[in-house]
């Protein structure tokens, strides 16, 4: 494998960008390429099978373009379908998962939320990571139906997607929660509207950054890191 192949990115629709621009910001001398299957969104009211025959369709074309490695920049395609594709496909694949572990680490009250799609917060692996933790400490969970048809839509600041944040975030409120994870790569869109509902004291806390370092750990250890700035034509 060619080092100055491009790295593949994939995500049910816009929301996996918020990733490609962590990517970018840490990985400047790499080649991407994002495919948005913004046709087929949302992924996260799908059955784990329709989300699994999206991923592999997804995962063959980025293979076909000559990509390097595949970051499947989305929750819910990660925790239903990462370990059958790193079964299935030589490439390396990098998942991205709700950061309830460092959240978890960190929260002084003992009290954590969670906003993430149904297929996520439903998906086998997730419940088995929540389950381990919730013996330390209280999660609360909730799905944020119909928030990614919004941020597909470009409706980030509109009265509809204000009213289901303040509805989604009154039971974590009412949990005193100190961190609130975006189990949605879609969701950090949402920050600044977040930040106005939510206390000073409450923290928002994503994965695009640990996605990046981890891909260029992978990168480096498979000797696949592109070294030279990628030249544009004009
Ligand atoms: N951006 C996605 C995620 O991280 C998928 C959302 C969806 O399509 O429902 O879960």
């Amino acid at each position: 494998m060619n080092n100055k192949a491009p790295i593949g990115i994939f995500d049910s629709g816009v929301g996996g960008t918020s990733i490609w621009k962590e990517i970018h910001k840490q990985l400047p001398h790499e080649a991407t390429i994002y495919l948005a299957d913004s046709i087929n969104a949302p992924y996260g009211n799908k059955t784990k099978e329709e989300i699994l025959s999206l991923c592999i369709k997804n995962t063959e074309h980025l293979i076909s373009l000559g990509c390097k490695i595949i970051i499947i920049a989305c929750n819910t395609a990660t925790t239903n379908a990462i370990t059958y594709l790193r079964n299935h496909y030589q490439i390396a694949f990098i998942g991205i998962e709700p950061a309830i572990k460092p959240a978890a680490l960190m929260s002084k009250t003992s009290s954590i939320g969670i906003l993430a799609t149904k297929g996520t917060l439903s998906s086998e692996l997730f419940v088995e990571t929540s389950k381990a933790l919730a013996l330390n400490i209280k999660i609360t969970e909730v799905v944020g139906e119909g928030l990614v048809k919004l941020i597909e839509n470009g409706e980030i600041a509109s009265p509809q997607t204000t009213v289901l944040l303040k509805k989604y975030l009154e039971p974590m409120l009412a949990a005193n929660i100190d961190y609130l994870v975006l189990g949605c790569s879609h969701y950090p869109y949402l920050i600044e509207q977040l930040k106005k509902l939510l206390p000073d004291n409450i923290q928002i806390i994503d994965s695009g950054q640990a996605v990046a370092r981890q891909t260029q750990l992978v990168l480096s250890s498979n000797d696949l890191l592109s070294t030279s700035l990628i030249k544009t034509k004009t």
